[in-house]
């Protein structure tokens, strides 16, 4: 599988150590994020892993900024993408189980590195459900459209 990861100057070093911790689970990973710590706006790396997620070029995406929030509305602004701020696994594990959400998102000011970890492993590990489901992310998709037609 494939991941694009991205972050903005504050989630430098989380996303170093969460890509290798990745990599060493032999997952590919894709950096659209800053490799600097100058100040860098959250929205390009947003952006950037959406659109890569929607294109197929990587299978999911992972966003790390201060706090998660600002990189998940960005990515959520890309249709096709249901990206969810996570700050502990339950939350992780059900927003790819019941919401089918193809990109997460955390805090490296909120969670510790081992919490995050963790986060990452459930949302990998958990298989969307389908079902009564569907009809709900059909109902998302369907609020997309009607934006696209205004
Ligand atoms: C950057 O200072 C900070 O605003 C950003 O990392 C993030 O927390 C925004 O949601």
């Amino acid at each position: 599988m494939k991941i694009g990861i991205g972050n903005d100057h504050v989630a430098v070093e989380y996303k170093n150590i969460i890509k290798e911790y990745l990599e060493e689970k032999g997952y590919e990973v894709v950096n659209f994020g800053t490799d600097s710590t100058e100040r860098f706006d959250y929205p390009i790396a947003g952006e950037a892993v959406a659109r890569a997620v929607v294109s197929g070029q990587v299978d999911k995406g992972i966003l790390i900024c201060g706090t998660g929030v600002g990189i998940s509305l960005s990515a959520n602004k890309v249709n096709g993408i249901r990206a969810v701020v996570c700050s502990e696994p339950y939350t992780a594990r059900l927003s790819r189980q019941h919401n089918n959400t193809n990109i997460l998102a955390f805090g490296a000011r909120v969670v510790g590195i081992e919490l995050a970890k963790m986060i990452v492993d459930e949302w990998l590990a958990a298989e969307y459900e389908g079902g009564r489901h569907q009809k709900r992310l059909d109902m998302i998709a369907d609020i997309e459209r009607r934006q696209k037609n205004q």
